[in-house]
């Protein structure tokens, strides 16, 4: 280990640990969730600043003294909590696992849906099939089986799919609803959420839900419970059979964090049918997170370890796409992008096509 570090690199201590970290990742990842399942996160953070002891985390709560005092410790080389004397005290990362809704999201979606599965990343890569999507049921990808997952694993599945789409709905709606749309596609419409407010924003709009039929029972649920009946139509299907059509004649055709579950050429063939269902002046509103688009290393980071999911549980050919590799297929479906709202809300960018 003779090499002096390049001048991005870090100092090669801080390598080493890094190294470490990586080597034990899936022990100090289940030792967070430990001590936030177990409630000993939140004891600590309700008792800031002055801290507890093992003894006195045990009895609170009722977690054996050996147990709590390995985890801690654990937690303490993971920087969740410091320790000083014999008092445990939580640190700011500590607090982002038992606060910050993202994290919980992301670590949930980890533990429940992909934890035993990305174990067969290697298969997964040089196969393109989701070798580990077998740990979770025998579909050919989680999308068939969604609605037939373990509840936690379905409830995990649907937080991460919310977390990422539904705060950006009311900034998406204004400008999808400028040309008043009367008929609007929702394309993947998953449990409705979209098209429910779609419904709320314009009293006159008709939406076509689009999705396996297990999905749409949930969004017609949804659907009749807000009272909109009478404007959504559902209408099955598997869209990586290139040979059915979509309803025809939209004004507007709706495709959030969708594209991002299929193969460049599944996207193109999907694109190339949204755009034969198109009005004359209809307009389809794509909505991504691109990798390459982010502002936060934080973000960037949540997309490409996605892409691992995407590549071992979701299907073994999709990913999260950079924003060249989604032109390219608009593009090549014969659409033209007429405009683009580089993250119009946070992370998600719009392209406007005809
Ligand atoms: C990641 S979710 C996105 C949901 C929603 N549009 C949003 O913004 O949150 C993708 C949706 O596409 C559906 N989907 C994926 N592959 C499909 C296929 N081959 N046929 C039918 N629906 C599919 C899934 O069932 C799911 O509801």
């Amino acid at each position: 280990m003779t090499e002096r570090p390049g001048r991005d690199e870090k100092p090669l201590y801080e390598a080493i640990i890094d190294a470490q970290k990586l080597a034990f990742a899936p022990f100090s990842f289940h030792a967070a969730l430990a001590l936030r399942e177990l409630g000993i996160l939140e004891a600590l953070a309700d008792c800031r600043p002055d801290g507890l002891t093992a003894e006195r985390i045990a009895e609170l709560t009722r977690v054996p003294v050996y147990g709590v005092k390995v985890l801690l410790e654990s937690g303490v080389v993971s920087d969740l909590v410091a320790l000083e004397g014999d008092h445990f005290r939580i640190r700011q990362l500590g607090m982002l696992v038992l606060r910050d809704p993202m994290t919980r999201v992301n670590m949930d979606f980890t533990a429940d849906v992909c934890y035993r599965g990305v174990a067969h990343l290697r298969e997964t890569v040089m196969t393109g099939k989701p070798a580990g999507l077998s740990e979770l049921g025998p579909w050919n990808t989680i999308y068939e089986g969604l609605t037939q997952l373990q509840p936690k694993a379905q409830q995990s599945w649907l937080a991460f799919d919310h977390y990422y789409s539904d705060p950006m709905f009311p900034a998406a709606l204004p400008k999808v609803f400028t040309d008043k749309p009367k008929r609007l596609l929702d394309v993947g419409a998953n449990t409705g959420k979209f098209a429910i407010a779609c419904l709320n924003h314009d009293p006159q709009v008709n939406v076509t839900l689009l999705d396996f039929p297990g999905q749409l029972e949930i969004a017609r649920q949804a659907i009749v419970a807000e009272g909109h009946s009478a404007r959504a139509t559902y209408h099955p299907i598997d869209f990586l059979d290139a040979s059915i059509e979509f309803p025809p004649g939209q004004d507007a055709i709706w495709m959030s964090q969708f594209l991002d579950c299929f193969g460049e050429d599944e996207i193109v063939s999907i694109l190339e049918r949204a755009r034969r269902a198109l009005s004359p002046q209809g307009r389809i509103y794509i909505v991504e997170t691109y990798w390459d688009n982010q502002q936060h290393a934080a973000a960037r980071y949540v997309l490409a370890m996605t892409s691992l999911y995407f590549a071992c549980l979701a299907n073994g050919n999709s990913k999260m796409y950079s924003s060249a590799a989604m032109r390219t297929c608009v593009q090549r479906a014969g659409l033209e992008i007429e405009r683009e709202l580089e993250r119009f809300s946070a992370s998600h960018t719009m392209f406007v096509c005809r």
